[in-house]
């Protein structure tokens, strides 16, 4: 079901509430490290600016658990916004109080707030209805462009759409586009590439998708799990017993389904995962007792290039080795320009995927970097995302 965006309300002269999902990563000095959620974020405050609104931003930053922490203000993204938008931009010391309503109502058309870290309070993560309501009392109108929190039951992100008519930004607007093309419509052969450490994170979302899929790739250090099912000697690599049975059926469960799993046939090889070891190529699928993957190797990456020729829709999740370290990095190098250079539709699945796209300079010729990392996660396995669900249908 569509739901209704900002284009869709009038917005002049409103307190317009957005939500946005603006925990970005930061260096020890609190530098944002990457600011992408913020620069996207942008489209929705300037469509409400230029239709009059008066914009109260709402955010959470980090885990602070309930407590006021230094570290976890959002100073810094005031900042960096205000640079992005070339206008000021208020931070408040608090999200709710007699100051925060005293600043709202002091608002003038055109100006924009941003309130403390949600996060501050405990009750915003048990989507408290009384704290929901005071959040829902700065605004005439709630806008939802946090997509990256949007599988959170929280009080800034489900509990206010109680209290108010509740759309859309842009941003979510955008993201659930290409997340449902994927679910429900995908140009075939789609081409599902995975990756990353740990095989338990991707179960549900390889179950619901293996419904969807031509083909599975996997790499990253999930792939040794499902080495080991097929009866192959991974030596030291990382290796999942507790979902060693599951990787088995999923393995069954492809080959019935006519879904063409496959697995890596070789591997860059260390005896340690810090990039200071020693290194060297399998020449086919075993690993050696001793050494461990960490990355997929020469052979492999060719094999799955192949695949990824013929796709017309590709989505990628994890990467395909230790690419943070330059050594292990050519396998998921190698596959993020294949995905650049294909015509078909890539979406990539935030988090270490999205930075690899970045690191490797490809992020601009794929179609759609998700800015969510648990929520296009929870969208791929086919899960309701609640702070969408609540937001209105379009009739
Ligand atoms: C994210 O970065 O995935 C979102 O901002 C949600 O953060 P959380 O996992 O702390 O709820």
């Amino acid at each position: 079901m569509l739901k209704k965006s900002l284009r869709d309300v009038d917005l002049r002269n409103k307190k317009v509430l957005i939500r946005v999902d603006f925990n970005v990563p930061q260096d020890d000095e609190g530098n944002i490290t990457d600011d992408i959620r913020i620069r996207e974020s942008t489209f929705t405050i300037d469509y409400a600016l230029k239709h009059e609104g008066r914009i109260i931003l709402m955010s959470h930053l980090g885990r602070p658990k309930g407590k006021v922490a230094d570290e976890f203000r959002l100073t810094p993204v005031a900042k960096r916004l205000s640079e992005l938008l070339n206008r000021p931009v208020k931070k408040l010391d608090d999200c709710i109080g007699p100051e925060v309503e005293r600043a709202v109502a002091e608002m003038s058309q055109g100006d924009i707030i941003l309130l403390e870290n949600l996060r501050f309070y405990k009750e915003e993560e048990k989507n408290d209805p009384g704290f929901a309501k005071k959040l829902a009392a700065l605004g005439d109108i709630f806008v939802n462009d946090a997509f990256g929190t949007s599988h959170r039951a929280h009080a800034s992100t489900e509990g206010v759409t109680h209290f108010l008519p509740s759309v859309a930004g842009f941003l979510v607007e955008k993201e659930i586009e290409y997340f449902e093309r994927i679910n429900r419509n995908p140009d075939k052969p789609f081409v599902l590439v995975l990756g990353g450490a740990k095989v338990s994170d991707k179960i549900p979302m390889i179950e619901n998708m293996l419904t969807k899929v031509d083909v599975i790739l996997i790499g990253g250090a999930m792939a040794y799990t499902f080495l080991k099912q097929e009866g192959i000697n991974i030596g030291a690599s990382r290796y999942e017993q507790d979902v060693a049975d599951t990787a088995k059926v999923i393995l069954e469960k492809a080959r019935a389904k006519g879904v063409e799993l496959l697995l890596p046939v070789d591997h860059v090889v260390s005896d340690n995962i810090d990039g200071t070891g020693r290194i060297k190529t399998t020449k086919d699928s075993t690993i050696e007792e001793g050494l461990m993957g960490v990355d997929i190797g020469p052979k492999t990456i060719d094999l799955f290039k192949e695949r990824l020729k013929k796709a017309k829709t590709i989505v990628w999740n994890g990467p395909m080795g230790i690419f943070e370290k330059d050594r292990f990095g050519e396998g998921t190098k190698k596959i993020a320009e294949a995905m650049a250079a294909s015509s078909a539709v890539t979406v990539v699945g935030g988090g270490d995927s999205a930075a690899a796209a970045q690191k490797f300079g490809v992020q601009d010729r794929l179609t759609h970097i998700s800015t969510g990392g648990g929520a296009s996660l929870e969208y791929l396995e086919g899960r309701v995302l609640p702070g969408i669900a609540a937001l209105e249908d379009k009739e």
